[in-house]
């Protein structure tokens, strides 16, 4: 490649050069398209799939500002073609399974793929050698097999059932601190979260017994509902969210609507 037809790469090069003589430069390819996570729990050379979901990594409604560890999330992906799924199954979990095992590495446990799906089929974003946060808790409900036995089979090297998927929605939304993911705000008074009638709360960074709550920066709690679609579960989340009155917490508006109506 001739560097003097690419004036980015050559000035980068050249002030590498006067920042102490490394002249590595790694070329990423840019990848445009959905990001969606997938769960697969390994056993060895065996596999099985848990309910496909997507995060809201950035912090802003519309995909805006910093990215975060993660704002909501959602499951089923009626957005995801069938043959889509099939691919990343072909394309991805396979070659990564031949690649477990031809490294000789006996993996049991969880690997989390972050998957974007492009215009040139499925590309992976990252692996995670765990469950992931908000998906979880989008996830596990929709399994209809018991999770501890699952589990078990997998450290035990027994044969992995096939994942059986219920027909809910599941859709949370995360409430952080005021100034997350750069300066989240400490001490953020939460105080007594009220029961909801069709949503319930998974907490995360909080402090304090459950009469008198306080948020200890960052992602506090996720507010989650299980319905009969996503629209449902949409609107009982953000229903029970715009009744609670947390001045020094905020919120993304519009966990689901990629699905809903994109
Ligand atoms: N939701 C992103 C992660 O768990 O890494």
């Amino acid at each position: 490649m001739n560097l003097r037809n690419h004036s980015s790469l050559h000035k980068l090069f050249y002030s590498l050069m006067f920042a102490g003589g490394q002249t590595a430069v790694v070329l990423e390819e840019c990848l445009v398209g959905p990001e969606y996570s997938m769960f697969v729990v390994v056993s060895e050379d065996q596999f099985t799939i848990l309910p496909m979901s997507q995060d809201h990594k950035r912090v802003g409604d519309g995909d805006k500002g910093p990215n975060t560890g993660g704002m909501g999330s959602y499951s089923p992906l009626p957005q995801l073609k069938k043959e889509d799924r099939q691919r990343m199954i072909h394309e991805i979990v396979k070659p990564t399974m031949n690649g477990l095992v031809q490294g000789d590495y006996h993996y049991c446990g969880v690997l989390y793929i972050g998957l974007m799906m492009t215009e040139g089929g499925p590309k992976v974003i990252e692996y995670n050698v765990r469950l992931g946060d908000p998906e979880t808790q989008v996830v596990l409900p929709r399994v209809k097999n018991d999770f501890a036995e699952l589990i078990d089979a997998a450290v035990n090297h027994e044969k992995l059932p096939e994942i059986e998927e219920n027909d809910q929605s599941v859709l949370g939304v995360v409430v952080c601190s005021k100034g997350y993911p750069t300066h989240p705000a400490p001490n953020v008074k939460i105080g007594k979260l009220p029961e909801g009638t069709n949503t319930y709360i998974d907490y995360a960074n909080v402090k304090g017994d459950l009469d008198n709550l306080t948020g200890d920066g960052g992602r506090l709690f996720m507010v989650i509902s299980e319905a009969d679609n996503l629209v449902q579960a949409q609107d009982n989340v953000y229903s029970y969210l715009s009744k609670l009155d947390l001045p020094d917490c905020f919120y993304r508006h519009d966990i689901g609507n990629r699905a809903l109506r994109d």
